[in-house]
């Protein structure tokens, strides 16, 4: 029901994006924390995550859209993968099966949170295009 709530979290998000008065943007699912206005405009620390996956160049294998290519689509795959196996996943690998460890790249394992943050918004549906934004004081409503 996560993902559930998130999508009702992206229309509310969109019809306050949509209002004229500038609103708080809605609580986040606690479980990633991402924060997001007009489908693109995202949080520091989900800006992170974007930055994270690009450095990584992850979207060799996934697509540029986490659409999946050589590797699975991760927008579908985080509907059911849960974080502990998303860092496990992405920590190991899956030597056998072409997903590469990324173990020893401190980029990635120092931004794993942000990053798993970054897709899961993706995910969710929240975060309605790959390319990212920082959003302005102005989109925080503050
Ligand atoms: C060299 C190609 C390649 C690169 C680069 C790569 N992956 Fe993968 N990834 C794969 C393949 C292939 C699989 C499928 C493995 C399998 O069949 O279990 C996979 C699987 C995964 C899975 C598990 C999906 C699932 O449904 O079980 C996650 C999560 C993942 N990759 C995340 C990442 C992230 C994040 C990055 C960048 C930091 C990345 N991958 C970079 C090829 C790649």
């Amino acid at each position: 029901m996560k993902s559930k709530s998130a999508r009702s979290l992206a229309v509310a998000l969109s019809m306050a994006a949509a209002s004229a008065a500038a609103q708080a943007p809605a609580a986040p699912p606690q479980d990633a924390p991402y924060k997001v206005v007009d489908g693109y405009k995202v949080d520091a620390f989900t800006m992170t995550g974007f930055r994270t996956w690009r450095a990584a160049a992850c979207d060799r294998c996934h697509g540029a859209n986490q659409e999946g290519m050589v590797g699975p689509s991760l927008v579908n795959s985080l509907k059911t993968l849960g974080k502990q196996e998303f860092v496990k996943v992405v920590r190991d690998g899956r030597l056998d099966k072409g997903m590469v460890s990324f173990g020893t790249n401190q980029t990635v394992m120092n931004n794993i949170d942000a990053l798993y943050t970054y897709l899961k918004g993706r995910s969710d549906g929240a975060i309605t295009r790959a390319k990212v934004e920082e959003m302005t004081a102005s989109d925080k409503g503050s």
